[in-house]
């Protein structure tokens, strides 16, 4: 892993993204309410790479400098992926003005940000941040001021209109609301909204706080300006956003979990191997190569000097043929939940639930770290 001696950075972020991006340094708020500019991705991964040495952490506060020029973010529903959006939030400098109709959400949000907290500030948390969180069970007093909404509401879609209505009417027209929906299309809900434009998927993967992943889409009614600005602002933040060229149920990354979930289950249920192997075939075999690179640049190291044709030229009919062989499950079986719920359960008598929780984020709080350090690294 590399780990050179870390110069003096005299440059902030903010210079180094204005470099890469062609922005000047230090007028974000002067930017403030302006048509967003589509500037290439890459410019923030050069941006970043550069001023990320080996062994920086992860976050750092002068990353709240954005041409959006955002600096309180509102935070719409305090669940399980609110409040962690929450705390990744508050972590990177922001302001965060959270709402929730159930009042206990206010003191659960606060626990949760106060139990993310020490793996927060491994991972470089601001200073103080925990303290610039307001929280009120009324959606127009927490919206006041806000310069980017993240939704967290529940997933459903008469829920979804609705609140998109309500956000929307709270909020000043430039400000872009993003909703973390896991499967619902924004073009299904943004209708009912003043300034639909500016409505944009910003789905995350659990928990937020520390996994980088934020799949973007707009829309039908979106404007692909506001897309665009969306993955330059989740990009800053420190988050690593992929731009979906169009709409789809599931979007990506759970379309695929659902076919992983769907093999795994139809392997258990046809008696292959046990809950335990089959979770060990996954993170101690591909998922490890999963954290590092995706399926197809794996494939292309996969097929040495040939690269992927050669992979899928070699492998690809031995592929097809498993192909034909996959489990083509359409339901859940109840049967099926008892299986997987019975292997669980018997991995669960030797460890302790929480345990595994908490050394599963602080192993893939290390993770981010040895990537962030390696800068052969493609994305
Ligand atoms: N749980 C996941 O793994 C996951 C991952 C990515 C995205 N998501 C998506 O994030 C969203 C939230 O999911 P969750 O798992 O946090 O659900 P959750 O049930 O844990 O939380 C939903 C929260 O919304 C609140 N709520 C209800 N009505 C509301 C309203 N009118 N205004 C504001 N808040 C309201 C509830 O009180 C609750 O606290 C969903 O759209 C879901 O698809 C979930």
């Amino acid at each position: 892993m590399k780990q050179p001696p870390r110069p003096p950075r005299p440059q902030s972020a903010t210079r180094a993204f204005a470099r890469a991006s062609g922005a000047p340094a230090g007028d974000a708020t002067a930017r403030r309410g302006q048509a967003p500019r589509f500037e290439r991705p890459d410019a923030f991964a050069a941006a970043r790479r550069e001023d990320s040495p080996g062994g920086e952490p992860i976050i750092r506060e002068d990353e709240m400098d954005n041409e959006l020029g955002v600096k309180k973010i509102g935070v719409v529903g305090c669940g399980v992926i609110g409040m962690s959006w929450t705390a990744y939030f508050l972590a990177k400098g922001f302001s965060v003005r959270a709402t929730d109709p159930n009042p206990a959400a206010e003191a659960r949000t606060r626990e949760y940000v106060d139990n993310a907290w020490p793996l927060l500030e491994r991972m470089g948390a601001a200073p103080g941040g925990k303290d610039r969180l307001f929280f009120s069970t009324d959606l127009i007093e927490a919206m006041d001021g806000v310069d980017f909404v993240q939704e967290n509401g529940p997933e459903r879609i008469d829920l979804k209109r609705t609140l998109f209505r309500d956000i929307a009417n709270a909020i000043e027209p430039r400000v872009i609301v993003a909703s973390s929906s896991s499967g619902i299309p924004v073009s299904d809900f943004q209708g009912a909204s003043v300034h639909p434009e500016r409505i944009v998927l910003g789905h995350p993967f659990n928990p937020p706080h520390v996994l980088p992943l934020v799949e973007v889409a707009g829309g039908k009614l979106t404007s692909p300006d506001v897309v665009d600005a969306t993955v330059r602002f989740y990009a800053r933040i420190g988050k690593k956003p992929v731009r979906m060229n169009r709409e789809m149920k599931g979007h990506i990354a759970n379309r695929i979990q659902a076919a992983v979930m769907r093999e795994v289950l139809y392997l258990l249920a046809q008696d292959v191997a046990s809950v335990e192997d089959l979770d060990i075939a996954i993170a101690h075999g591909p998922g490890m190569r999963w954290a590092i690179l995706g399926q197809f640049l794996n494939a292309d190291q996969g097929g040495g000097e040939g690269g992927i044709r050669h992979m899928m030229e070699h492998l690809g009919p031995a592929m097809e043929g498993w192909w034909a062989d996959l489990g083509r499950n359409e339901h859940i079986a109840a049967e099926d939940i008892g299986l997987m719920e019975r292997g669980v359960a018997k991995i669960l008598e030797r460890h302790d639930r929480a345990a595994i929780a908490s050394a599963r984020d602080s192993v893939l709080a290390q993770i981010l770290q040895a990537k962030a350090a390696e800068d052969r690294l493609p994305y």
